[in-house]
């Protein structure tokens, strides 16, 4: 939060016993600082013990950790603009480049800082043997996304020199050019390594990417490494290749989803940013994150007519079903990048072919945003609702939804490994309280607090094994039951 100080609103705190706290409230983002909560204390009701208070904020329901200038959103008028521009505009004339360009350096880059920007990440994109060796080890239907996480990871083993914990912990505050080299590097090759995960998917030989002199497009790029097979100048379909791009805008950042607040989590240990990205993308992983495209396109399959929409909505209202694609934390509006979507998978049915679960989703959306259940709650179209729709259309595989996710967002994550380095910079300004420190939440303990430890002797309970053994019981492959039935030999 800005501290132009001329903010003097306060929160006025009255304790039980009447002493009273004055809480800053800064202008702006009508914050206050939990730090400034640490001041008033109070006795606890179990043993009247002195204490300060916190803030109690279990999903991060209403807390900010960070300020921010690359993504501004308005849920309740559903808009989304990045460093000011809207989502829209961006869209419609920008490309995946320029935008992640924008993201990290916070400003549009002029006519030749493009150039070199598109030359220098194109040019970054092969990715050392030894990593394509390593992702041949995975299992053959192994999960493009474990591939792509795992396979970031080990990036940190292969610049040593890059590394904050093996050189010196501040490597990336001070050097822009050391900054840049690892953008360059990761938003260059995430795209190979996530088309080497897909090619392992599906058995084929993984490809490397096109020469930059040939003037792909990052998309265009990533769409040869995923599909060419022996053409010496296989060129994927331009309309795809725009399409994908325009997907990757709009999933490029949405601020502190928990993702990017991973990222921020883990840049503020320092480790590299291999590590980090890897542990962001971990994050995005998970079916509350990055899974709800899939589950849409599942929902929709099940669905599978337009006659049983009814049906499943009442499914929905009952509780028993949820509505996926449906409902944000932030959105109480239409979520914009779901506007832009619906408009773009009419564009790639038209060079693809339609798929037939689009006229499943308009009628579904159409009966639900009619409907008061919906209505009252503010649940309106989200991103995913129509992106699994386009990827389906485009012929990717369900496991590479997420992964068509994590590469764009990798963009946001950048620039918030950026953004938050440059707040270490800014330390001895310290405009933002706790910005250079290491993220560490704080927990309410509700446990017992003083036990004596038993000796073994009275842990024995030879009378009750079962009770004692039922938080250790586990699931056995059958394989194991075989190879533990009565009367094998063991050595125990
Ligand atoms: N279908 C049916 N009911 C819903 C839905 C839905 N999709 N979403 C919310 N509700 C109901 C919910 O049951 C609750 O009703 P009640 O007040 O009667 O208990 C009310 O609306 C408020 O929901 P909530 O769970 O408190 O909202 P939340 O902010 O915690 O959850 C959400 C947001 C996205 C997890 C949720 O809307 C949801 O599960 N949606 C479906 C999954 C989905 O599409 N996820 C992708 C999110 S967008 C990805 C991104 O931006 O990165």
């Amino acid at each position: 939060m800005s501290q132009s100080n001329k903010d003097s609103r306060y929160l006025i705190l009255q304790t039980p016993s009447k002493e009273e706290y004055k809480i800053t409230v800064h202008e702006g983002d009508v914050a206050i600082l939990a730090k400034d909560l640490a001041q008033i204390k109070l006795k606890t009701s179990t043993n009247q013990e002195e204490k300060q208070i916190t803030s109690f904020d279990p999903g991060f329901m209403n807390t900010a950790c960070c300020e921010s200038t690359i993504t501004y959103i308005d849920g309740d008028k559903g808009i989304l603009r990045y460093r000011g521009y809207p989502i829209e505009q961006l869209a419609e004339k920008s490309n995946f480049l320029e935008v992640a360009y924008l993201l990290i350096y916070g400003e549009l880059p002029t006519a030749t800082q493009l150039e070199t920007w598109q030359e220098r990440i194109m040019s970054h994109t092969y990715i050392h043997v030894t990593l394509m060796d390593y992702m041949k080890s995975f299992r053959y239907d192994a999960h493009p996304m474990s591939m792509f996480i795992a396979t970031m990871a080990a990036m940190s083993t292969e610049y040593p020199e890059s590394n904050p914990t093996l050189t010196r912990r501040d490597l990336f505050e001070f050097d822009h050019r050391a900054r840049n080299q690892q953008i360059f590097r990761i938003l260059g090759k995430a795209p190979t390594i996530a088309a080497c995960a897909y090619r392992h998917r599906i058995g084929r030989p993984y490809n490397y990417p096109t020469e930059s002199s040939r003037g792909y497009s990052y998309t265009e790029n990533f769409l040869y490494m995923l599909d060419r097979l022996s053409e010496p100048d296989y060129r994927p379909s331009p309309a795809i290749a725009k399409a994908l791009d325009v997907l990757f805008i709009v999933h490029a950042d949405h601020e502190l989803n928990c993702s990017t607040a991973a990222m921020r989590h883990l840049t503020s240990t320092r480790v590299d940013p291999y590590t980090a990205v890897a542990g962001a993308a971990g994050a995005l992983y998970g079916p509350l994150h990055g899974g709800a495209s899939e589950a849409v396109v599942r929902m929709l399959e099940e669905i599978g007519s337009v006659d049983k929409i009814d049906e499943f909505l009442s499914g929905v209202k009952s509780k028993t079903r949820r509505l996926m694609g449906f409902g944000h934390r932030i959105y109480k509006n239409y979520d914009p990048r779901a506007k832009i979507l619906k408009e773009y998978a009419e564009k790639v049915f038209a060079e693809v072919g339609r798929d037939p679960l689009i006229d499943i989703a308009v009628e579904l959306e159409r009966r639900a945003t009619q409907d008061d259940y919906f209505v009252s709650r503010k649940l309106y179209p989200n991103v995913d609702f129509y992106s699994g729709i386009i990827y389906r259309a485009c012929g990717f595989p369900l496991d590479m939804y997420p992964l068509l996710f994590a590469l764009p967002r990798i963009a946001g994550w950048l620039a918030h490994w950026y953004e938050s380095l440059r707040e270490e910079k800014s330390a001895a300004k310290a405009s933002i309280p706790g910005a250079t420190h290491v993220m560490r939440a704080r927990q309410t303990y509700v446990g017992d607090v003083n036990k004596e430890l038993p000796s073994q002797e009275e842990r024995k309970d030879i009378s009750n094994q079962n009770k004692s053994l039922a938080a250790l019981k586990t699931y056995h492959s059958n394989l194991s039951k075989r190879r533990r039935a009565p009367g094998t030999a063991q050595r125990v």
